[in-house]
C-alpha cells in the first residue's frame, strides 16, 4: 500500500499538454449557428454565508462531482473561477482523483477562467490588490496544474459594473478575453440592437498592450436560458427522451432552446453566441446538469433546427473557445468589432437601480483593506530582503487581501455576520505575518536574532496601541516606497508631554493632542486619550529609521504658526473653510457635511435618495477650536455631536490640506430614514459639467454630468446616477484658468459633481431597509454595542494645472496618492532596545529611485528567486519632465541582495513574456514592448513590467 501511494504521488508531473487551451476547443462550423454552451457555477467567497460556510456546505459539492461527470464524457467542458475554493478543495483530495483533475485540466475539460484568488470587484479596488489577488491565485495554479491551467479569460459575472483599469489589468496577464453581464441597462440594449455586444475593449489610454476582446452577456443573468436550469435545485423540467414515456418533451425541449438561440443570434456579429449553463453555486449535483446538456446537444442532431437557412449546432464550451471561434470568425471575414474606451461603470439595471451605493458602503473594510495592503506591501518587502522562503507566515496575508478584494466583501454587499468574519480574518493575518516581520525587522536593527515584539497597532484608529501606553517605548518607522519620504506619523500615547530621539541623536518635534473624539465608549480594549504627532523626515526607501519616545514631566508649551505655503482660512460666522492657499494660489473653497434621507430603495447596493435634496448636519454654525503644534496647525470642527473634523495643514509639508472626519453614531430611529452623509466642497472653478475620477487609483477617466460618452443617458436619479467610484481621487478643472482642485481620498468612496465647481463625496451610509431584499440584511452595523463609528480621511491639492514650469498638479497628486496609499508603518515595541540598536536606520536600495517610478511589487518568490515589479506612476502628458520615459538600472540597486538574472514575466508573473501569444484582431495593432537592455529596465507612462529576478544574498 505504501509502495503504491509513493507511485501514485510521483505521477503527479505537471506537463504543458498540446491538447489543452485553444487546442481543446470544439470545431465550430462555419456554415451554421454555433452555439457555445459554458457550464459553470459561480461560487462566492462569502456574501449570504462566510467563506467556509459556502465551502463546506456547497462548494466542496460542485468541484467533487464536476470531475465525476467530466470523466464521463471527454465533450464535456467546464469552467473552474474561484482560486481561493479549489485550493480549498484540492487540500482535501488524494492521489487518484488529484491525478484525474490534472488529466482533465490537461485534455481542456476543465477549464481555467479568471483564476484569482476571487472575482475582484472593480469599483473600489485599488490596481495593486487586484494584481496581488491574480498573482496569488495564478501562481497557486502553475504549482499545483501546470501550464494548461493558465487562463485565456477573464470571468467577471457578478461584479456590480466594470472598470477600465481591469480590463487593462487582465490583458497584461495575457488574457485574451474578458466575459460579464453587468452593464447599464440602456447600454446593454443599445449593444445588442447594434450587435456591439462582442467587442474589443482598449483598456488604457497609455499602453499599447491593453485591448481586450470582451463579450456582454445575452441577458442581465449569467443563468441557464429560461426553462433550462438541469440542477438538482431548480424546478425546471428534465428533458425525457424516452418515447414510450407519457411525459415524453425531447422534440419540445429541442424547439423552445431553439427559439431562445434564435432570439439571442439575431443581436450578435458573428454566427457564434454564447450561453451561459450555470448560476450561483450550481452543479452540486453535476450529473443532472450534464446528462441534460448531453442530450440538449443531441436533441439538435436527432431533430435538426435552423436559425434563417443556417442549421444551429450545440457545443460544449468554454469561455476560451467561445473568444477563439469568434477570432477565427472575425479573421477570416475581416470583420472590425466596435472598439471601447471609456468604462462600463456605473451601473444601473432600471430607472431606479443605481448601484453607486456600494462605492460607499461598510467604509470601515475599505479602510482596512487598504490598511491590509500596506501592511501586506511592507512584510513581502522585508521578506525579500531578507531571504525568506514564498510559503511563510505571509501567506494567509496574502490569502485574506484576495479574499477581501471579492465583489461581496471590499463592496460591503455581505450580511452583517459575514463582514465579521473577513475583519477577523484580516485582522488575524496580519497579526501572524507581523509574527515574521517583527523577527526579520528586528534582526536587521540589531544585527543579531533578537526579537523586540514590535506591535502593528492595528487599533490606532479607535486610540488603543498597547506598547505606547508605557512610559518608554520604540518605534520603527517603515517606508515602502522606493523614494524618501517624510510622513506625519500618529501614536496613540497615555501623556501630555514626550521626547523623541531620532537616528542621529536628535530631538524630534512633536505635538500631543487630546483624541479626535473620546474612544471610552471602547470596552474590552484599553485606550489612550492623547495623540501623539511628528514627522518622520526623510525615511529612506525601502528602509526605515527608529525614534525613542520617553514621557517627560511638561513641556514647553509651543505655539508655531509656521510660515507654510499652504494654509487655510475659515470663516467667523459659519465655522467653515472659506479658502484655501496653496502652490501659489489663493482659492474661495468651503467646505460643508450634508446628508441624504434615504427610504427603502436604498441598500448596500444601491443608493436612492428618498428626494433629490440634501441636509446640513449641521444646525447654524460649526463649533470651532484651533490647535496649534509644533508638527501640525490646524481647527476642530463640531458639526453635531456625531460629526467632527480636523482640517491640518503639517509644517514642511506643503503637498496638501487634510480633513479628517469621524462621524457617527448616526441615529436612524427618530426618523425610520437612513442617512448618507456627503463632504461637499464648493468653489468658483468653471468646470462645465465635466470632473475627473480615477480607475482603481491608475488612469484618470473624463466625467461628464447627467451624461454617458456610448449611449444616451436619461437621468431619472439626477444625483445616484452621476455618482462615480472614486478609489484615490476626484479632479475638477477649470480650463480657462488653467486651475485645478483635487480631494485625494483613504479607501474607496462614490462622489460627484452636481454643480459646476462643486465636488461631493460620500462617506458614510447607514440605510434601515434594504435594497429589495437582495442580501436581506440592512446597512446599519453596530459595533462595541452601538452604531459604528468611522474615521477617515481627504486630502486637498489645489493650483495651476500645468505647474507653470514646477511640478504639476497632476504630478502633484501621484505623489499624494502614493504616500497615503503606502504610508510608512509605524512598529511599535515597550521591549528594552536601547543596548541592542545596532542599525537604527536601513535601506534596501543603495538610492532611491526617481519619483515617478516605483517597486510595485518585492516578493520572495522561488528559491533563489524574487518577484519585481516595476511602474511608471504617470501618465502621458501629466508633467512635462515626470512623463517621460524612465530607466532603472537593477544591477547594484539593492543592498541585501544582487541580481544575476532577469526574466521578465507577463503582469501576473506566471509565463515568461516571450511565451504569451495574444490572439490579434482585425484593426488592431499589436506592439511589442521595448526589449530589456541588461539590468536596465525602461518603462513608458503608466507601464508596469514585471520579472522574476535570480538574486545572490
Ligand atoms: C435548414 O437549412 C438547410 C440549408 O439551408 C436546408 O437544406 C434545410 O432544408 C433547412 N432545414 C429546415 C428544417 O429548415
Ligand atoms: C515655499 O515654497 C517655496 C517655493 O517652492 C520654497 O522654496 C519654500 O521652501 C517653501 N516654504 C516652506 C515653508 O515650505
Ligand atoms: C477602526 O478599524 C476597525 C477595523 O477596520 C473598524 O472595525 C473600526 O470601525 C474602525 N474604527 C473607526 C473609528 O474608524
Ligand atoms: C527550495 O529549497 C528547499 C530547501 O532547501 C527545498 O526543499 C525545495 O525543494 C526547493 N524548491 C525549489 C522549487 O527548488
Ligand atoms: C506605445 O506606442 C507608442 C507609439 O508607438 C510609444 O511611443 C510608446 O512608448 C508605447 N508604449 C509602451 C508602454 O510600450
Ligand atoms: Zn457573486
Amino acid at each position: 500500500m505504501y509502495s503504491l501511494l509513493v507511485l501514485l504521488s510521483t505521477t503527479l508531473v505537471l506537463t504543458h499538454s498540446q491538447n489543452c487551451g485553444y487546442n481543446s476547443c470544439p470545431q465550430w462550423d462555419p456554415n451554421a449557428l454555433n452555439v457555445h454552451l459554458v457550464p459553470h457555477s459561480h461560487d462566492d467567497l462569502g456574501w449570504l454565508k462566510t467563506v467556509d460556510k459556502y465551502y463546506f456546505q456547497d462548494v466542496q459539492n460542485v468541484i467533487g462531482s464536476v470531475i465525476g461527470a467530466l470523466k464521463q464524457n471527454p465533450d464535456r467542458k467546464f469552467i473552474q473561477v474561484e482560486t481561493a475554493f479549489f485550493k480549498k478543495w484540492w487540500d482535501h483530495q488524494n492521489d487518484l482523483v488529484k491525478r484525474d483533475v490534472i488529466k482533465l485540466v490537461n485534455n481542456g475539460q476543465l477549464e481555467i477562467s479568471n483564476g484569482g484568488w476571487s472575482m475582484n470587484d472593480e469599483a473600489t479596488v485599488n490596481y495593486q490588490s487586484t494584481i496581488d489577488q491574480y498573482t496569488l491565485g495564478l501562481r497557486y495554479l502553475e504549482d499545483t496544474l501546470g501550464p494548461c491551467a493558465r487562463p485565456k479569460s477573464a470571468w467577471a459575472i457578478d461584479t456590480f459594473g466594470h472598470s477600465r483599469e481591469q480590463a487593462s489589468i487582465v490583458a497584461q496577464l495575457g488574457f485574451d478575453s474578458t466575459f460579464f453581464m453587468r452593464l447599464d441597462y440602456r447600454d446593454r440594449e443599445k449593444r445588442l440592437k447594434e450587435k456591439t455586444a462582442d467587442l474589443l475593449w482598449q483598456g488604457s489610454q497609455n499602453l499599447n498592450n491593453s485591448n481586450i476582446f470582451t463579450s456582454v452577456f445575452y441577458r442581465g443573468t449569467y443563468s441557464y436560458p429560461d426553462g433550462f436550469c438541469f440542477d438538482i435545485v431548480c424546478n425546471d423540467e428534465p428533458i425525457i427522451d424516452d418515447a414510450n414515456s407519457p411525459d415524453y418533451n425531447y422534440e419540445e425541449k429541442v424547439d423552445d432552446f431553439a427559439d431562445f438561440v434564435r432570439g439571442q443570434a439575431d443581436k450578435y456579429p458573428t454566427n457564434n453566441i454564447f450561453v451561459a449553463m450555470g448560476d450561483d453555486v450550481r452543479y452540486q449535483a453535476a450529473w443532472t446538469n450534464f446528462l441534460n446538456i448531453d442530450r440538449l446537444i443531441k436533441g439538435f442532431e436527432l431533430f435538426p433546427r435552423n436559425y434563417t437557412n443556417k442549421p444551429i449546432k450545440l457545443l460544449y464550451s468554454s469561455p476560451a473557445c467561445y473568444t477563439k471561434a469568434v477570432n477565427d470568425y472575425v479573421t477570416a471575414n475581416n470583420y472590425k468589432l466596435e472598439v471601447k474606451t471609456d468604462d462600463f461603470l456605473p451601473y444601473a439595471t432600471d430607472g431606479y437601480g443605481y448601484w453607486s451605493g456600494f462605492y460607499v458602503s461598510r467604509p470601515a473594510t475599505k479602510r482596512f483593506e487598504r490598511i491590509g495592503n500596506n501592511f501586506l506591501q511592507i512584510a513581502k518587502q522585508i521578506a525579500a530582503v531578507s531571504n525568506q522562503p514564498y510559503e511563510n507566515k505571509i501567506t494567509p496575508l496574502k490569502e485574506a487581501m484576495g479574499v477581501i478584494q471579492h465583489h461581496d466583501a471590499i463592496t460591503g454587499t455581505e450580511k452583517q455576520d459575514v463582514l465579521k468574519d473577513y475583519h477577523r480574518m484580516l485582522y488575524s493575518a496580519i497579526e501572524e505575518a507581523n509574527e515574521l516581520v517583527d523577527p526579520l525587522l528586528s534582526t536587521i536593527i540589531s544585527g543579531t536574532d533578537d526579537h523586540f515584539q514590535f506591535k502593528t497597532c492595528l487599533m490606532s484608529n479607535i486610540s488603543s496601541c498597547s506598547p505606547s501606553r508605557s512610559n518608554k517605548f520604540t518605534v520603527a518607522v517603515y517606508n515602502p516606497l522606493s523614494r524618501v519620504v517624510s510622513s506625519p506619523i500618529e501614536i496613540p500615547v497615555s501623556a501630555k508631554a514626550w521626547s523623541i530621539v531620532d537616528p542621529d541623536g536628535n530631538e524630534v518635534a512633536n505635538q500631543v493632542e487630546s483624541t479626535i473624539i473620546d474612544f471610552s465608549y471602547v470596552n474590552n480594549v484599553p485606550t489612550s486619550p492623547y495623540t501623539c504627532y511628528f514627522i518622520a523626515k526623510d525615511l529612506p526607501p525601502l528602509g526605515y529609521k527608529i525614534f525613542t519616545f520617553t514621557k517627560v514631566e511638561s513641556r514647553r508649551s509651543e505655539l508655531t504658526f509656521g510660515n507654510s505655503n499652504t494654509s487655510f482660512e475659515i470663516d467667523e460666522d459659519s465655522g467653515l473653510i472659506k479658502s484655501i492657499t496653496m502652490n501659489g494660489v489663493t482659492m474661495d473653497v468651503s467646505q460643508d457635511l450634508y446628508y441624504y434621507k434615504s427610504g427603502s430603495y436604498s441598500g448596500a447596493y444601491i443608493f436612492v435618495p428618498l428626494v433629490n435634496e440634501k441636509f446640513r448636519v449641521a444646525e447654524g454654525k460649526v463649533k470651532t477650536t484651533p490647535i496649534s503644534g509644533s508638527v501640525y496647525q490646524g481647527v476642530v470642527q463640531e458639526f453635531a455631536p456625531w460629526a467632527k473634523q480636523i482640517v491640518k495643514v503639517y509644517h514642511g509639508d506643503d503637498s496638501h490640506i487634510e480633513i479628517e472626519w469621524i462621524v457617527g453614531p448616526i441615529d436612524l430611529v427618530s426618523e425610520n430614514v437612513g442617512k448618507e452623509v456627503v463632504s461637499v466642497f464648493t468653489t468658483s472653478l468653471k468646470t462645465e459639467g465635466n470632473f475627473y475620477t480615477d480607475s482603481n487609483g491608475r488612469e484618470m477617466l473624463k466625467r461628464t454630468r447627467n451624461y454617458r460618452p456610448t449611449f444616451d443617458y436619461t437621468n431619472e436619479e439626477p444625483i445616484a446616477g452621476n455618482y462615480h467610484p472614486i478609489t484615490s481621487r476626484i479632479v475638477l478643472k477649470d480650463e480657462e484658468k488653467a486651475l485645478e482642485l483635487a480631494v485625494l481620498n483613504d479607501r474607496a468612496q462614490g462622489g460627484t459633481s452636481l454643480k459646476d465647481g462643486q465636488v461631493e463625496i460620500m462617506i458614510q451610509r447607514n440605510c434601515p431597509h434594504n435594497d429589495f431584499g437582495r442580501v436581506g440584511d440592512s446597512i446599519n452595523d453596530q459595533e462595541y454595542g452601538q452604531g459604528v463609528i468611522t474615521r477617515g480621511r481627504h486630502y486637498i491639492v489645489l493650483g495651476p494645472t500645468s505647474g507653470n514650469g514646477v511640478k504639476s498638479l497632476a504630478a502633484i497628486q501621484r505623489d499624494v496618492a502614493q504616500r497615503k496609499l503606502l504610508p510608512p508603518w509605524a512598529f511599535v515595541t515597550n521591549q528594552e532596545v536601547s543596548q541592542r540598536l545596532k542599525n537604527t536606520q536601513f535601506s534596501s536600495l543603495k538610492v532611491p529611485l526617481s519619483e515617478n517610478v516605483q517597486i510595485l511589487t518585492l516578493e520572495p518568490w522561488n528559491n533563489s528567486t524574487i518577484l519585481l515589479r516595476l511602474e511608471h506612476i504617470l501618465e502621458r502628458n501629466e508633467d512635462e519632465n515626470l512623463s517621460q520615459e524612465v530607466t532603472v538600472d537593477l544591477s547594484d540597486l539593492f543592498t541585501t541582495f544582487t541580481i544575476t538574472k532577469l526574466v521578465e514575466m507577463t503582469l501576473g508573473g506566471n509565463i515568461p513574456l516571450e511565451e504569451s501569444v495574444r490572439l490579434k484582431w482585425p484593426g488592431l495593432e499589436n506592439v511589442q514592448s521595448k526589449k530589456l537592455d541588461g539590468f536596465k529596465v525602461t518603462l513608458a507612462p503608466m507601464q508596469i513590467r514585471t520579472f522574476v529576478a535570480t538574486v545572490v544574498y
